[in-house]
This record gives structure tokens, sequence and C-alpha cells, in this order.
């Protein structure tokens, strides 16, 4: 893959905006709490039962393009006693430091995920005492670049136990050879037998954020269980979802949504 591919998808990252990413991915209809046939409800489901199997655990959990997000670690916190959040974008990085400090009452409501996750997860845990947990692991929100052999720099002395990422690779990859090369990078940062839990779009070439318009390789199930036996993970499991048409709301071409949780062998 030429470089020039990994610069244009850098360049067109200066536009992203997380808010209105988060307006077209993280409010109805897509965040829509009344069933699991919704997307975000999904996502919410496949973490949580990943990690009630209680094998996922350890010291660190690095989230590999944490984006503007937060509820891919609701579930995750339980189970580390420290989660690092990552982006490229600054942008990004002010959006989850601002969600921290919760003193901006412009800042996104996570409240619905978190006690949407504490009702599945079944515990009876006070919403409010998760967010607290999840603000307090979180200490740690680094700069990223996957397309880097050493995506991190130098920011992290030992690998982690566990990986996340949502949404990233297939969206800041050109094609196939750099996400498989994105996808090794990051395998880096993870130590021998570590899980890697990811989500990510099916079958879909773009996404909108505000004024920039993001290329995405497009991506089947094979192509993804493939990439990742081809970096030396064994799939522990695999999840899909069809996006339904009351979903398809001109803000991407996604068709589906994967999740897979793998393990690195060696
Ligand atoms: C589609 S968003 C996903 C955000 C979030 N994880 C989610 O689940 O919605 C893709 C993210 O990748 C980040 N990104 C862009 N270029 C990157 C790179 N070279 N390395 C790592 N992350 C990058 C973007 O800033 C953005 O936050």
């Amino acid at each position: 893959m030429s470089a020039n591919g990994i610069a244009a998808v850098a360049e067109s990252y200066q536009k992203f905006n997380p808010r209105a990413y988060l307006q077209n991915n993280y409010m109805p209809p897509r965040a829509n709490f009344a069933s699991e046939e919704f997307a975000v409800p999904w996502k919410l489901r496949c973490l949580a039962d990943a990690f009630a199997t209680g094998e996922i655990c350890g010291r660190t959990l690095i989230d590999i393009g944490t984006g503007p997000t937060i509820y891919q670690l609701l579930s995750a916190c339980d189970y580390f006693e420290e989660i690092v959040a990552t982006d490229y974008l600054e942008v990004n990085r002010a959006e989850i430091k601002n969600w921290l400090l919760g003193e901006d009452s412009s800042c996104f409501d996570w409240s619905p995920y978190i006690q949407y996750t504490c009702k599945i997860e079944g515990n009876g845990e006070p919403w409010k005492e998760k967010e607290q947990k999840l603000k307090k692991k979180l200490r740690r929100i680094l700069p990223i670049d996957v397309h880097q052999a050493k995506p991190l720099g130098s920011s992290l002395s030992q690998p982690a136990d566990a990986l996340v990422s949502a949404f990233c690779l297939e969206a800041v990859s050109p094609d196939r050879p750099s996400f498989d090369r994105a996808l090794r990078n990051v395998t880096t940062l993870l130590k021998p037998g570590g899980h890697f839990l990811m989500i990510g779009a099916l079958d879909e070439s773009f996404y909108l954020a505000g004024e920039a318009k993001l290329s995405v390789v497009p991506v089947s199930e094979a192509d993804v269980k493939e990439s990742f036996a081809k970096s030396g993970y064994r799939t522990r499991s695999f999840r899909s979802y069809v996006m339904p048409p009351s979903l398809k709301i001109g803000v991407d071409d996604v068709q589906g949504i994967f999740f897979i949780h793998a393990q690195k062998t060696a």
C-alpha cells in the first residue's frame, strides 16, 4: 500500500467532527435501548457477554481508536486496573477528557448507555458507581497512529493484557493490506495469550462526520477472520449484525456490524 493512501486518510480526518459523529451513530434511531434489534444495544450486549466470561482480565486494557466514545469501555472496567484510551485526533481525545472532568455541560450524555449496561450485566450495580469506576480507571488518553510499527511510540513500557477496538481499523485503512498491517501493528501492544475484542463495520465504503466524508475499506466476515488468523490469533467467538433498513439513515453505507473475540496465540 502506498504511503499516499494513508496520507489521504490522515488528511480526510482533519475535518472529522466529533459532535456530528456522535449525533449520527450514538443518538436515536441507532441508540434505541428498547431492543437489541437496534445497533447500540447489540454492541453493548456483545461486550457485556464477552467480559462476563471472566476470562478477559488483568492489569491494563488499551482501547485502540477510542474516538469521542466511551460505551466500549463500560463492561471492561470491572476487569482491569487501568484502561488506556487512545486516538489519532486531539479533538476526540479532548471529548473524552471533557467527559472525565464532567465540568462541560455540553458534554455528550452517556448516562443511558451506562444505565443500559448495568441492566444487562444484571449485577444490580447503580449506574453512577459504574460511571465513577470507569472515570477512575481511565487515567491515560494517548495519541495513537495504527499505521506506525509502534502505534503508541514509547508511551507504554509493558504490553497490555487486552485490547478493545471499535470501528477503527477499517475506517482508517485505505485497503486490505493496510488493514492487515495496522492489525499487526496494534498486536505488538498485546501480550501473548492476551485477548482482543473488536467491533467493526461490515461492507462499508464511507461514513460522514460533519463536513468530513471518510473512506472505509469494505470488509466481509471472512476477511476479518482471515486477518486475525494471519496476525497470529485464534478466534474465540464471532457475531454479526445485519443493519436493518430503519437504521440506514444516510450517514454511511454500512451493511452490518461484526464482533470478534480473538486470542493472541504467541
Ligand atoms: C469510526 S471512528 C470510531 C470511534 C469509536 N471507537 C467508536 O466506536 O465509535 C474512527 C476513529 O479512528 C481514529 N483514527 C483516525 N486515524 C487513525 C490512525 N491513524 N490511528 C488510530 N486511530 C485513528 C479517528 O480519529 C476516529 O476516532
